[in-house]
């Protein structure tokens, strides 16, 4: 027997989980994912018979994809650090997928495993439900690193007018925006964020500061700056209010954080894993789930 056994990496608490069929997600950490509450609610709901288990993968990436595969595992989420190291081992790519360069949904067909981004959707489909669209609207995104691309790659696929990619980093930024290869993206280092005409536009704010107490905002030390938002997106959901988030909201400007775009992402990957659908009163349900489970 092959030494790549994926049952070997699944995490502590799962590992007597007995299901007639399995989902699971890779990534290194992977402890603390929510996504299990997602897709076993789902598949209660719809009597499925499917249990969700986080793998812990810290080597040998394509030995266990392919072990997943051989064991039957019907789909799979990428976290982590494999978003972008995942794509050489699909048997085929979504092409939005490829153009984000990133994955974090892998669904089973004859020969292997076709990757999809529903973290880019899912965004999206948070962002319409606040009552926002991005289409013409300007854009600045803070951030350039994973998270960013599959922000800038949906202002393209929904026709935002300009995107501001401003990064600690100059390089990285000129690098998504040319990997976008649109030139409605512009580059810019956190000291040239006066270059931006003065105007309203959308925040979306992918940098992981934020993460940790103390963090303050952003970037940019400036109110005046973010005084500019009419809309803003942490991509944060943990903490639930980051200084960024509680800056807008001070300022009375309608924000969201990155839960329902989680959320989304997974009820997206479920209904490509399963071919349903997954009303508004389901997704409301494991939303809630979602939040008593993190915030209470
Ligand atoms: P993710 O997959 O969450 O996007 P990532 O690819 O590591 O994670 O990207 C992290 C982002 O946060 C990058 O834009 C990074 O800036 P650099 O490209 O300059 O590294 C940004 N970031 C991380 N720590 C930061 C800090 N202390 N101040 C400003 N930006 C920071």
């Amino acid at each position: 027997m092959s030494v790549f056994n994926i049952w070997d990496k699944v995490t502590e608490d799962y590992k007597t989980v007995k299901a007639d069929k399995y989902l699971g997600i890779f990534g290194y950490p992977i402890k603390h994912t929510l996504s299990p509450i997602i897709h076993d609610t789902i598949s209660d709901e719809f009597s499925l018979g499917e249990r969700y288990i986080p793998f812990e993968i810290n080597c040998d990436l394509g030995d266990y994809i392919k072990s997943a595969y051989d064991s039957g595992i019907v789909g799979l989420n990428i976290t982590v650090p494999y978003k972008e190291k995942v794509i050489p081992f699909l048997s085929d790519i979504d092409v939005d997928a490829k153009k984000i360069g990133a994955v974090n949904t892998l669904v089973r067909n004859d020969i292997g495993y076709k990757g999809y981004n529903t973290d880019m959707e899912g965004l999206y489909r948070s962002i319409v439900e606040s009552g926002v669209n991005i289409k013409d609207r300007e854009i600045i995104i803070l951030g350039a690193g994973g998270a960013a691309r599959a922000v800038a790659y949906m202002c393209k696929k929904y026709n935002s007018k300009k995107v501001y990619i401003i990064n600690r980093s100059l390089d990285k930024a000129v690098k998504l925006a040319c990997d976008m290869d649109d030139g409605l993206f512009i580059p810019l280092s956190a000291d040239k964020y006066n270059n931006i005409p003065k105007g309203k536009y959308i925040f979306i704010q992918c940098t992981s500061v934020g993460l940790k107490d103390g963090d303050g905002l952003p970037l940019i030390n400036d109110v005046e700056f973010y005084n500019q938002a009419d809309f803003a997106v942490d991509l944060i959901y943990n903490p639930a209010k980051t200084e960024f988030i509680k800056f807008m909201e001070k300022q009375n400007i309608s924000a969201i954080n990155g839960l329902k775009m989680l959320l989304y992402q997974g009820i997206i990957a479920n209904e490509l894993w399963n071919d349903i659908k997954i009303d508004a009163n389901l997704s409301d349900k494991i939303y809630t789930k979602l939040i008593k489970k993190l915030y209470s």
